[in-house]
């Protein structure tokens, strides 16, 4: 058995470096995250993208043994049973439900009001010849998308922001155990008092074709309301704003790739692609938990460990990616795992991939000479958890 990792290995704030030389020493480790817990981790292609979709591997908390589990609902108490949470039967009735309202006609829909909304914040930004192109555009334009596709106010995306680095971020202290729990109550009190007012007057927004899918046949109940829409409302976001982010840091730091994307500008969807498999924002890990004892790659998992794939590692696995840390925008055969695999693969993918090309290819047309307003060694990566990976800057003048 390979010596078991520190807890901080999963939060380092650039785990590139490390990912690798730890594959080469074998495709699967155990770490000390969460703290206490049996579990491990997952680095190549060959084990981590089956991992994804193995039935021997659940998303439900119901698998994880006491005491943890105690530990796992109380931080998630607002998400308990969301589909990312559950397995099938339930997950199979869940994403049914949920993609009853979400429909691929309600997405591509949204195309001009996105474009009115990235022209927007660059008519804001033009003037000043410089922005955090976190604050100033990655963020606001995918937190603007999901509230108006949800019905909530855009007014309140402050709170929003700080409730869902929350609740993606680990609580590792006392102050940050008692702040999840104020967010899972604050989460929980907001969506019950919208979901009363759609109820009884619907609209033409997300939550009351979710709160209608309730009212057909088939029933969401008030608690999946409100682990859905609370999945959506980080969801939504939270993974954007980096694709945008780290997406832009790839390429203002390659300026060759720039140059091209800028002359072929065709070349956008296999960009994105690339962006997603290079640095993407679930680059961190995604967690299954064992349902019996297993082995993978070589190593006994007991059942009930937690099994962390990550996927930013499994993204630039050499055996699958050539010249893996290398951004290449016209890379044939991207098979990366950014979005996941099997049942799980993200419900949002094609809003993600449709927000992501509008907003790239609206940078680069307007901000002709955008470059970074930095030395790229001052850049800062967030150390949010175990499960996105984004920068808290990203300083450019145009
Ligand atoms: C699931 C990534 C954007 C909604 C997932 C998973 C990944 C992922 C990796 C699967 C996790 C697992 O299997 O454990 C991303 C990335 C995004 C993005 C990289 C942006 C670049 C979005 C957006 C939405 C969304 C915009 C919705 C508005 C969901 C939902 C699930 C999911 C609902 C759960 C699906 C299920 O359990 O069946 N996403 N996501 N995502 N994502 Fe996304």
């Amino acid at each position: 058995m390979p010596e078991k990792l520190p807890f901080e290995f999963i939060l380092s704030p650039d785990p590139h470096a490390a990912c690798a030389a730890l594959r080469e020493k074998g495709p699967v480790h155990p770490v000390d995250f969460p703290p206490g817990m049996g579990a491990f981790l997952v680095l190549d292609y060959e084990h981590g993208r089956p991992a994804l979709n193995d039935p021997r591997l659940a998303k439900s908390v119901a698998w994880v043994p006491e005491p943890f589990r105690a530990r796992f609902d109380a931080d998630n108490r607002i998400l308990a049973g969301n589909m990312l949470d559950s397995d099938p039967p339930d997950h199979t009735r869940l994403r049914r439900l949920v993609s009853k309202a979400f429909t691929p006609r309600r997405i591509e829909s949204l195309r001009p009001r996105i474009q009115a909304i990235a022209d927007d914040l660059i008519d804001a930004m033009l003037p000043r010849g410089e922005a955090d192109l976190l604050d100033d555009f990655a963020f606001p334009l995918p937190i603007t998308v999901i509230c108006e596709l949800l019905g909530v106010p855009v007014r309140d995306q402050a709170a929003f922001r700080d409730w869902s680095s929350t609740l993606v971020g680990p609580a590792l202290d006392e102050a940050q155990v008692r702040h999840r729990e104020e967010v899972n109550t604050a989460v929980g009190d907001y969506f019950t008092a919208i979901i009363a007012e759609r109820r009884a007057a619907p609209r033409d927004d997300l939550i009351s074709a979710m709160v209608l899918a309730r009212d057909d046949d088939e029933l969401l109940d008030d608690q999946e309301l409100l682990a859905g829409l609370t999945l959506l409302l980080i969801a939504g976001h939270e993974t954007t704003v980096n694709l945008i982010g780290n997406g832009m840091l790839a390429l203002l730091t390659a300026p060759e790739q720039l140059k091209t994307l800028r002359e072929r500008p065709e070349l956008l969807p296999s960009a994105v692609e690339e962006f997603l498999r290079h640095d993407g924002p679930v680059g961190r890990a995604t967690f299954r938990f064992a349902t019996e004892d297993l082995e993978l790659g070589g190593v006994h998992i007991p059942k009930g460990s937690v099994v962390h794939i990550l996927l930013g590692a499994v993204n630039r696995d050499p055996q699958v990616f050539g010249c893996p840390d290398v951004l290449d925008i016209t890379r044939a055969d991207n098979r990366h795992v950014a979005f996941g695999h099997g049942i799980h693969f993200c419900l949002g993918a094609p809003l993600a991939r449709l927000e992501a090309l509008v907003a790239f290819g609206t940078l680069l047309e307007r901000l002709p000479g955008i470059e970074l307003d930095c030395d790229p060694g001052a850049i800062r990566w967030n150390r949010s958890g175990s499960l996105i990976r984004g920068l808290r800057a990203l300083p450019v003048r145009f």
